[in-house]
């Protein structure tokens, strides 16, 4: 799978922001449909989001695009008017589950027709966890189709409980979305795609970022989602493997090979089975990628 390590979110509205998107160095851009767009400019952001996808240099990232949800009058309106730019793919907010990644496919895939696009090209991110009913299908999505990454919101979320905070004194999650990161983590991992993390809205605290990244990539989390462009080189770092991370990963691949009867064998004093040999060619796998875009 083409892991994105960074996914920048960029105003669809916003000339200035999207120019400067392109040389920010995310994985891919999310030119945003949804709520950062006032509704009066829908129209207009549409508009240009169409025509940077199709003027943009794709070695530069990829390119998708945040439609509104699938409930809303706008959803179709977005798809129609966006999906001739062959985006890279589409993240829907407010998903509640399978049924409206289906729902979505089965838009793209006439659309795509329209388009003489190869149809199934378009991939899905599913935000997930940003209703009060959609935590409870984050274990079904294996198969669904199109769907690259699942992530997770606590704004949406928020707001959806009636929550005054998402976060206690500390700043950490409190107990709800710490679930609902943990349902998104295994959801994701259970389908078999990318588990993105979600954004630090406190985009000046570095500090801040960086711990999240950290949690993030020790969780299994694959890469996280930015809203400025600060927020992008730390976290492609953050979601890249140090040289040491590389090294060890190498050892215990090379410790099986040379022992292809061992089940379990030490490395460095430690015992190393199994579970240690997929994680270290998780981590090449990463890696690679990580070089390519160098
Ligand atoms: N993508 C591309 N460029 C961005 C950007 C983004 N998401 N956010 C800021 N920039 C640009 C600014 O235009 C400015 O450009 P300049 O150097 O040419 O003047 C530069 O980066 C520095 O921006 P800064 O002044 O620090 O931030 P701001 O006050 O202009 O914007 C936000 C702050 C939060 C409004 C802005 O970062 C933003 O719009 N983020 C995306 C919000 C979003 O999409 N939310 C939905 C998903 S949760
Ligand atoms: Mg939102």
């Amino acid at each position: 799978m083409n892991i994105l390590r960074s996914m920048l979110f960029v105003p669809g509205d916003s000339e200035k922001k999207m120019a400067k998107a392109a040389s920010v160095g995310a994985d891919a851009l999310i030119l945003d449909l949804e709520d950062s767009v006032a509704a009066q400019r829908r129209p207009l952001a549409r508009e240009m989001s169409l025509a940077y996808l199709k003027g943009a240099d794709r070695s530069n990232g990829e390119l998708w695009v945040r439609m509104n949800p699938l409930d809303s009058a706008d959803a179709l309106l977005d798809l129609v008017a966006v999906v001739a730019g062959r985006p890279d793919g589409i993240a829907l907010p407010k998903c509640e589950g399978p049924h409206h990644v289906l729902q979505l496919s089965n838009y793209l895939e006439v659309l795509e027709t329209q388009y003489g696009i190869p149809v199934g090209s378009i991939g899905i991110t599913a935000i997930a966890t940003e209703t009060a009913a959609a935590p409870f299908t984050l274990g079904q999505y294996k198969g669904a189709p199109r769907v690259r990454i699942l992530t997770w919101g606590a704004e949406d979320l928020g707001a959806a409980l009636g929550a005054s905070s998402n976060k206690d004194e500390h700043g950490n999650y409190t107990p709800p979305y710490v679930l609902a990161r943990s349902l998104c983590l295994f959801g994701a991992y259970a389908a078999g795609v990318q588990a993105l993390d979600t954004v630090q809205p406190d985009f000046r605290a570095s500090d801040k970022l960086l711990r999240e990244c950290n949690e993030g990539r020790r969780d299994g989390f694959l890469g996280k989602i930015a809203i400025h462009p600060d927020q992008v080189a730390v976290i492609n770092e953050a979601f890249t493997p140090s040289a040491a991370e590389i090294a060890h990963a190498q050892a215990v691949i090379n410790a099986f090979a040379t022992n292809p009867e061992a089940g379990t064998l030490s490395l460095e004093g430690k015992m190393i089975d199994k579970p240690h040999l997929k994680q270290a060619e998780r981590v090449m796998a990463i890696a690679k990628q990580a070089e390519a875009r160098r």
